[in-house]
């Protein structure tokens, strides 16, 4: 029997991403239990989602750890403890270092609120704005050692409008981050996804390709 797959997510705010992949596992369409969530911010409200669906909370705090490494370390040593074996970055606004990446290969998963490889990093919205960038979108990429750089797993696109502000761009990616990430978990769990060379190969693409244009984005 293969093996149970174990989530452990890291986020750092309001978790309306690690909420959408409670409700997907809730709904059955992701075969997985949660099995902790992790801030690095003692009131970020994704901690009270996870009490509130009684998933492990705990906070592991930076300011405690001299290096990144150390820190990571903790981080490490905090899945294990939960037995994770699949690691999401839910709005987790750290740097993960090799000692996490290391010991998660192929096995940490990040939402990024924009189309990698371009703008990655932080504020990347307001970025695709002033940049007049003339569509956007957000992208589930498996995380490496670089920053937003792993291989793309989902992208979903969205288009940027005359008299978007940062919010509003915002807000229309993050609903099709609801949407893509708990779908690129659920492609994770059914083991549907290779990594060859920089790119993720989904096994039933074509079958895929239909539920997306099923659920084209659409334009507010
Ligand atoms: C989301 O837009 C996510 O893509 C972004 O932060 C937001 C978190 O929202 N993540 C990053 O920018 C990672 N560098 P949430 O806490 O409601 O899921």
């Amino acid at each position: 029997m293969a093996e149970e797959l174990k989530i452990g997510v890291l986020a750092s705010g309001r978790g309306s991403n690690f909420q959408a992949i409670i409700d997907a596992v809730t709904a059955g369409k992701i075969n997985a239990k949660i099995a902790v969530c992790i801030s690095d911010v003692k009131d970020a409200y994704a901690l009270e989602r996870a009490r509130k669906n009684l998933i492990a909370a705990e906070v592991i705090d930076p300011k405690v750890f001299q290096k990144r490494e150390d820190y990571d370390g903790k981080i490490v040593e905090t899945l294990k403890k939960h037995e994770v074996n699949l690691v999401l970055l839910a709005g987790y606004m750290r740097i993960v270092s090799p000692v996490l990446v290391e010991e998660f290969p192929k096995k940490i998963i990040n939402i990024h609120p924009a189309l990698l490889p371009s703008f990655p990093g932080l504020h990347v919205q307001r970025k695709a704005i002033e940049h007049g960038a003339r569509f956007s979108g957000c992208t589930v990429h498996f995380v490496d050692a670089g920053m937003d750089t792993g291989p793309i797993i989902i992208q979903a696109v969205v288009p940027v409008l005359q008299d978007d502000t940062e919010d509003s761009l915002a807000a229309r990616i993050l609903k099709q981050e609801h949407r893509i990430y708990p779908e690129a978990v659920r492609l994770f769990a059914e083991g549907r996804l290779s990594v060859q060379g920089r790119r993720v190969v989904i096994k039933g693409a074509p079958e895929c390709r239909d539920e997306f244009l099923a659920n084209p984005p659409v334009r507010e």
